[in-house]
């Protein structure tokens, strides 16, 4: 017994192709021939109607789907990697010896944006494609980033006054999905909206969000009330977010990270954080130090139990089939236009 899944195309705000989610008639899954070995392997499970969605896909193209949630042991992993074609995960990590184990596999999409969880040059090695999908999730993320900046204005909501975001400048690190979400959320909220990106050339982008682009990355922090990390874990971004650029900020300073905590220099956020009794640090991936930083900070920091910037149905449904129906349309068809490693 199963579903099938049409999938109307529906555009984001940017223009770009969103997969929308919609049951219909039930089919017999029966009737397909099993070709081709697809593993879930999820530590931080999708939403139920995700899971259903993606096994609608790959059940309507003839493949069977095989499950891991909620792992907690990498062995449970490398087990269930052995007879696979294609893996669809999220942070989980993809390492060079998972890789090794996945004897049959084909191709790796990370359902989401961010693939530092994957080791990009095992996978090339031996041939496995590895995808992600851009922008499927991105709306999560920035409607968080943009309920961090008011938990934290209004005291993470224990006694006391606050302020509003009305009036106040949010700099936004890097002008990919995420942030442009956050910068059009942020201008809805009448915020005044600056950004860096030196990957974004073409200055009619910003300006047709009302953003204004500046120069550097030290011109950013100088000028943000509010700081949206969206900078992605490479080797050069990698603890380039520390003391300096923390010190130079206003007064009463927040930054909001939604990206990655291994961006942050912790011992020197720490060192600012100690030096400027003003500053505050709000972040959905706890740092080494949380604890620490929880007896030391108190209010002017907050760190999520666990990363849920993507953890909505939406943006299950969303980056769970666009995984699936890339794993078909790569399959089917060779389309590898998500691929991260060429
Ligand atoms: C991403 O890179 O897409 C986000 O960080 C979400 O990651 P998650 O799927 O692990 O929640």
């Amino acid at each position: 017994m199963g579903y099938t899944y049409h999938l109307p195309s529906r555009r984001n705000p940017f223009g770009e192709d969103v997969i929308e989610w919609e049951q219909s008639e039930i089919i017999d899954f029966t009737e397909y021939k099993v070709t081709m070995k697809v593993l879930v392997a999820t530590e931080k499970p999708f939403a139920k109607k995700a899971v259903d969605g993606i096994k609608g896909i790959c059940a309507e193209a003839g493949y069977q789907v095989v499950m891991l949630e909620k792992y907690t042991d990498k062995a449970e992993l490398l087990a269930a990697v052995e007879d696979v074609d294609a893996m669809i995960v999220r942070s989980d990590k993809v390492t060079a010896d998972v890789l090794a184990a996945a004897k049959q596999l084909k191709i790796v999409v990370r359902a989401g944006a961010g693939y530092d969880n994957v080791d990009l040059a095992a996978a090339s090695e031996r041939g496995v494609v590895v995808m992600n999908t851009p922008g499927q999730n991105s709306n999560a993320v920035a409607e968080l980033a943009i309920g961090m900046m008011i938990y934290m204005s209004r005291n993470q909501f224990t006694p006391g006054t606050g302020y509003e975001l009305q009036g106040k400048t949010v700099g936004i690190h890097a002008y990919g999905n995420v942030g442009r979400l956050v910068g059009r959320k942020a201008k809805a909220l009448g915020m005044n909206v600056i950004a860096y990106d030196p990957f974004v050339t073409d200055r009619a982008l910003f300006e047709n969000d009302g953003v204004e682009p500046v120069g550097s990355v030290d011109e950013l922090y100088a000028a943000s009330d509010f700081l949206s990390l969206h900078i992605p874990a490479t080797e050069q971004t990698k603890k380039s977010i520390g003391y300096k650029l923390l010190m130079s900020m206003p007064k009463g300073a927040t930054l909001v990270n939604t990206a990655r905590k291994e961006v942050i220099d912790e011992a020197g956020l720490e060192a600012a954080m100690s030096e400027r009794l003003d500053l505050k640090y709000v972040t959905d991936i706890a740092p080494n130090d949380v604890e620490s930083m929880v007896a030391r900070f108190g209010n002017r920091f907050f760190a999520t139990p666990k990363k849920m910037g993507a953890e909505t149905a939406e943006a299950n449904i969303n980056a769970g089939l666009a995984a699936a129906r890339q794993i078909v349309e790569f399959f089917e068809k060779g389309i590898t236009k998500f691929q991260v490693n060429k």
